[in-house]
């Protein structure tokens, strides 16, 4: 959730540029979730040599499982979500970001052996384009996407290219809606020839203004039909992508439309600290006990998540895209209540994506040690929280 854009506490962030890579060839069906070989939290003394951690394994039995697959469900399409994790401090910002520290085949192992079944990549393609017609993406930006989107399918994750961000805004202003057409445009015709069932598109993170939000989904949706007919695209609401969006959202009669909401409630305990919400320091040291009626809300939020669907002509899935908490929380609260969403969430029959993957120091919503410059295989998840996102079986 982010309510005003600030970009001046953003990290001196470095840039570097992957080779491109070809379009993988793994993809798993929309019906299935690959086989995982085990869902150990992995751990290795540091002594011990690391084995090299790649997806070739995984790739061989995603491969076998997509090619049964031959029709589009998006009710499938969206519990392939299951068990989502978010790539935020990546792609996201104006410049390059830290993508360079999660653009590794090992992150993926790792996150797709823990039991994740998909990442949402949050890109903000308008820092990296032209400012003026034909607004091209640059070549270079093109190659650091392809290279983290064929990393994850190739460790048998679906992938969700969210577009993130407008240059250095959290908001499209009315007059770039020409901009965000034509963004679209060159995105969809990029991937057009991705596997669908591995790939799909969310049109804008956390709109701001409904009105203008109704506008221009409509027509991002038609400019992404042109060349991907069937692809499941992720619609977010307005209002920051809160629920309460879910009272002007009107969409277009379409069949492979999958709405997104985001759950950050009670933000006065999710964003304590936040250097980017006025008033957050005030928030410090509120906690989140799991009383019952603690937990009544949040049922009863996503309760009225499943009546607007309920109360459609046409039934639509729901996918929860994000929802965290910052470090400065209390911890054991910040357990309690991941566990508590990530439940409710499941009860209502909505797959859930985790903000955030990568722990980026203090404060951070990350789970996993990404950044730093050990293997993967021996960083480390916070422990608490993986366990209250994926319980021991
Ligand atoms: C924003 C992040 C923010 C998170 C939680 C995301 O949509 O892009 O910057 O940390 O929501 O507020």
């Amino acid at each position: 959730m982010k309510r005003i854009a600030l970009w001046a506490f953003l990290l001196v962030l470095t840039t570097s540029c992957a080779a491109p890579s070809p379009i993988p060839t793994a993809s798993p069906t929309l019906e299935n979730t690959p086989t995982l070989i085990n869902t150990v939290i992995p751990t290795l003394a540091p002594t011990e040599t690391p084995v090299p951690m790649n997806c070739d394994q995984i790739s061989a039995i995603s491969v076998l499982a997509f090619e049964s697959s031959t029709t589009m469900d998006i009710f499938a399409a969206n519990r392939r979500l299951a068990r989502t994790v978010n790539l935020g401090e990546a792609l996201e910002f104006p410049d390059k970001g830290n993508w360079q520290w999660v653009n590794k085949e090992e992150i993926f192992y790792v996150v797709s052996q823990a039991g994740f079944t998909a990442v949402r990549i949050p890109i903000n393609f308008a820092a990296h384009a032209e400012s003026a017609p034909p607004y091209s993406i640059q070549d270079s930006f093109w190659e650091s996407v392809d290279s983290l989107v064929n990393k994850a399918m190739k460790c048998g994750l679906v992938v969700i290219i969210n577009m993130h961000n407008f240059g250095y805004e959290s908001q499209i202003m009315r007059t770039e809606s020409d901009y965000f057409l034509v963004l679209w445009d060159q995105i969809a015709e990029h991937y057009k020839d991705y596997p669908e069932a591995s790939l799909y598109f969310e049109l804008f993170n956390e709109p701001g203004d409904p009105y203008l939000w109704n506008t221009i989904l409509f027509q991002g949706i038609s400019v992404v039909r042109k060349s991907n007919p069937t692809r499941p695209i992720i619609i977010g609401l307005a209002d920051w992508g809160q629920a309460s969006g879910l009272a002007t959202l009107k969409l277009p009669d379409d069949q492979g439309l999958i709405v997104s909401f985001h759950y950050y409630n009670p933000q006065e305990f999710t964003h304590q600290g936040a250097e980017w919400m006025e008033g957050a320091y005030k928030w410090l040291g509120t906690t989140w006990d799991g009383t019952p009626d603690e937990i009544a809300v949040i049922d009863q939020d996503f309760d009225r998540v499943s009546y607007w669907v309920q109360s459609r002509r046409h039934p639509v899935p729901i996918f929860l895209g994000e929802f965290g908490s910052l470090s400065k929380a209390d911890q054991e609260s910040r357990v309690r209540w991941t566990a508590a969403v990530r439940q409710a969430a499941e009860e209502h029959g909505f797959p859930w994506g985790y903000w955030d993957l990568c722990n980026t120091g203090s404060p951070t919503f990350g789970i996993f040690d990404c950044y730093t410059t050990r293997p993967a295989i021996q960083g480390k998840w916070d422990e608490g929280l993986f366990k209250a996102l994926i319980p021991p079986q």
